[in-house]
């Protein structure tokens, strides 16, 4: 009996653990699991709206944007919002000392100025359905994993290709629950993307990587884009007689604004979260994983940081590289730090008491489950050293530019065996690559780079991942007192991978002969080393335990959903489409700290510092405001709303998503998270996690009044 009531409590605890407003829903879903209690909180429309098989909904305004965003239809004419670093990529690829479009921000001021953008993709989601039972039909019990994986794939092969037959569709299965269900996604793919608008680096990063991740933010992200079909609407490469996408559904956008209190839903793409971990693995991420990421990354940002500051070329050339290196690195400290606060580790660990007390309460329990915890235990053991060499291959020996162009040159290694014609391609498309490396490239700055990440690579990890090259270390650097930065320009002075010049006049000459010369270049011979290492001593050992815990992970969430049986779980984000809903809210970030919900123009105004890059006000955007000329965008008390904040669960990948009102309508564009709350792909803590996103109004208003590009909102539905 007591057994029984400390059981129950246990449930009841742990079943209060999936707090108001975590989760991230699958459209499908809804009505099973959600839209009552969405309904609830304030949410006017029906799950039908947000997905219906036969009529145009909320779903088919939605896309994947490029590799890693989100982004939402916002008028008839394919016009497309995402975020400001979503569109970076294509805005810096735009951008020269001439034409500065990061700096300046880009308009076109009619249809024949969007600038195509080869390489961009949008994925709208056509339709999608659970195949669980087909992906996992002749599986049986007895089955290795690698027999099962096999039987797996090959089911999900078959069911991919009769999906799609005759169209011209894309389909993905992907597995939830940790291999527990499978879902079918049917796509549709376009690739003529164009890029119609983007605010000044000013506007659209204001902050930069200091405010990033941070809760009160200014940053106006947002980048408009459009999408072009063929005549008859299907996808098609870029071509002048493409048209503007009919939309099947786009987002009325509405200029109310939010309140505390408000119901809002974020609509979109989260890439990975993690809830389901064991307290091993949490430990792993928190005191390994995490600190060598980004101790490595501190370093290479400080040389970037101190380089771009220096010189405006290279801030142009760096800064979407610095960017993504910051992004990281500043999640991972936040997540860190949210990570103690909520004693993840402990808790997980109490977790796992009750889980196995449970256990043993039932042979067949006990059976089936007793064994994955100290499986999981010996796994997170043996697979350290592996883990911590696969962090320093790919952060710190793949860390310098130069290193990883060379990683992409090993095709020319087939010079020998291949006909002169094929070698002439192979030659001209090699230098077509290289020429969009060394755009981005600065070859002090890389050589800096280079010093750095090797003395990381050299000191801390063990001999054996040493490339050869290593070995003559102390006699290159023999009598320097800087000795990493000897042994870089020893290397950077002997290769022709480092600088255009040299590799241009390596290429032209390149024959069958070269290939014995770029195999003793210093820095392909590192690269070679280094990732042979990678592919004989680590890759390996982790794929191993991966697969080992692909397995355990399955079996764990059965057996957690098992264990609290009244829960309704949600999946782990894996970047299919999903639902989450909550409400404005602000917060306490500390002792005696409250935060508002929301920010204003004002706040741009107090942070407005010329000297400071990330600071520096446009003079249009102050004109605007000493004026206070803003048209219908100011909220009721007159100002200039530019973020709010709710309880969303979102994760990355969540950026650009539409940030939805109980009507449906588009009220904001989810742009990140606050630093508190970083954690939530691990662990959710409502009191602290909150999504953050730029007011559309704020959108809106640097359209029309700071680009004059009012002739945009003409075609969009503003309520
Ligand atoms: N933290 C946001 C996200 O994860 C924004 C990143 C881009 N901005 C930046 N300053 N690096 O993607
Ligand atoms: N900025 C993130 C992204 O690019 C969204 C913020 C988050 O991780 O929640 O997806």
């Amino acid at each position: 009996m007591k057994k029984l009531i400390s059981l129950l409590l246990v449930k009841i605890i742990f079943l209060g653990v999936l707090f108001a407003d975590e989760g991230m829903w699958i459209p499908i879903l809804l009505e099973k699991y959600n839209i009552a209690d969405m309904q609830k909180k304030g949410f006017r429309l029906t799950a039908e709206d947000i997905y219906s098989i036969n009529e145009a909904s909320m779903k088919d305004a939605i896309v994947i944007f490029g590799g890693g965003c989100t982004g939402e239809l916002i008028s008839p004419e394919g016009l497309l919002i995402t975020n400001h670093h979503c569109g970076y990529g294509q805005i810096q690829k735009h951008s020269s000392i001439e034409n500065d479009y990061l700096t300046n921000g880009f308009w076109a001021m009619s249809r024949d100025e969007e600038l195509s953008n080869p390489g961009l993709k949008v994925v709208f989601l056509v339709s999608m359905k659970d195949v669980t039972e087909e992906v996992l039909k002749d599986l049986n019990s007895e089955m290795t994993e690698s027999d099962r994986n096999q039987t797996i794939q090959k089911n999900i092969d078959a069911i991919k290709k009769e999906s799609i037959k005759d169209t011209h569709y894309e389909a993905r299965v992907e597995s939830f629950y940790n291999g527990n269900q499978y879902f079918l996604f049917i796509n549709e793919v376009f690739t003529d993307v164009r890029l119609v608008g983007a605010p000044p680096s000013a506007i659209g990063k204001f902050g930069g990587d200091t405010d990033n991740w941070m809760w009160p933010r200014h940053t106006g992200d947002f980048s408009l884009f459009r999408i072009y079909s063929d005549k008859d609407g299907k996808p098609a490469n870029y071509s002048k007689e493409n048209i503007p996408l009919k939309s099947k559904k786009y987002f009325p956008i509405s200029t109310k604004g939010v309140e505390k209190g408000d119901f809002t839903m974020v609509f979109g793409y989260p890439g990975t979260t993690q809830q389901y971990l064991p307290s091993f693995a949490v430990e792993q991420i928190l005191y390994e994983t995490d600190p060598a990421r980004v101790m490595i990354r501190d370093k290479k940002l400080n040389v970037m940081n101190e380089a771009m500051n220096s010189d405006p070329l290279i801030r142009i050339q760096y800064s979407a590289k610095a960017a993504g290196v910051a992004n990281g690195w500043k999640k991972w400290i936040g997540e860190m730090r949210g990570l103690k606060r909520l004693d993840a580790v402990n808790r997980k660990k109490e977790f796992e008491k009750e889980f196995t007390k449970w256990l043993d309460t039932d042979v067949e329990l006990q059976k089936n489950y007793g064994k994955l915890l100290p499986e999981y235990q010996e796994i997170y053991t043996g697979i350290l050293p592996y883990n911590k060499a696969n962090i320093y291959i790919n952060e710190a020996g793949l860390g310098a530019d130069a290193v990883v162009f060379a990683l992409r040159l090993r095709s020319l290694e087939t010079a020998g065996t291949i006909s002169d014609d094929l070698l002439e391609d192979l030659k001209n498309e090699t230098l077509a690559r290289a020429k969009v490396h060394f755009k981005d490239y600065n070859e002090a700055t890389d050589r800096r780079i280079f010093a750095e990440m090797m003395k990381f690579y050299f000191e801390d990890m063990e001999p054996e991942y040493y490339p050869s090259y290593f070995n003559q270390f102390e006699k290159i650097t023999k009598n320097s007192n800087d000795r990493y930065k000897t042994f870089a320009d020893y290397v950077y002075d002997n290769s022709n991978l480092v600088n255009e010049e040299k590799f241009d006049k390596f290429m032209q000459k390149f024959s069958s002969k070269s290939v014995k010369t770029l195999k003793n270049d210093p820095v392909y011979s590192i690269m070679t080393d280094m990732v042979s290492a990678y592919q004989t001593k680590v890759y390996p050992a982790l794929n191993g335990y991966y697969s080992r815990l692909d397995s355990l992970d399955r079996i764990y969430m059965k057996a957690q959903m098992q264990f609290q049986d009244e829960k309704v779980f949600y999946p782990d984000a894996n970047f299919t489409l999903r639902i989450t809903y909550g409400q404005v809210d602000g917060y306490n970030p500390a002792d005696g700290i409250e935060y508002l919900y929301y920010t204003t123009l004002e706040g741009i105004m107090e942070k407005d510092n010329p000297e400071i890059y990330d600071y520096d006000v446009p003079v249009k955007l102050k004109e605007l405001y000493e004026t206070k000329d803003y048209g219908s965008y100011a909220d009721k008390d007159g100002k200039i709303r530019v973020a709010f904040i709710g309880t969303n669960h979102t994760s990355g990948g969540n950026s650009g998503s539409p940030v939805v009102n109980a009507n449906g309508e588009l009220v904001g564009v989810n742009f990140d998270r606050n630093w508190e709350g970083t954690m939530s792909d691990i662990m959710y803590d409502p009191d602290m996690c909150r999504n953050i996103s730029i007011d559309i109004r704020y959108a809106l208003f640097i359209i029309d009044k700071f680009a004059g590009a009012g002739h945009l909102l003409k075609e969009m539905e503003i309520r």
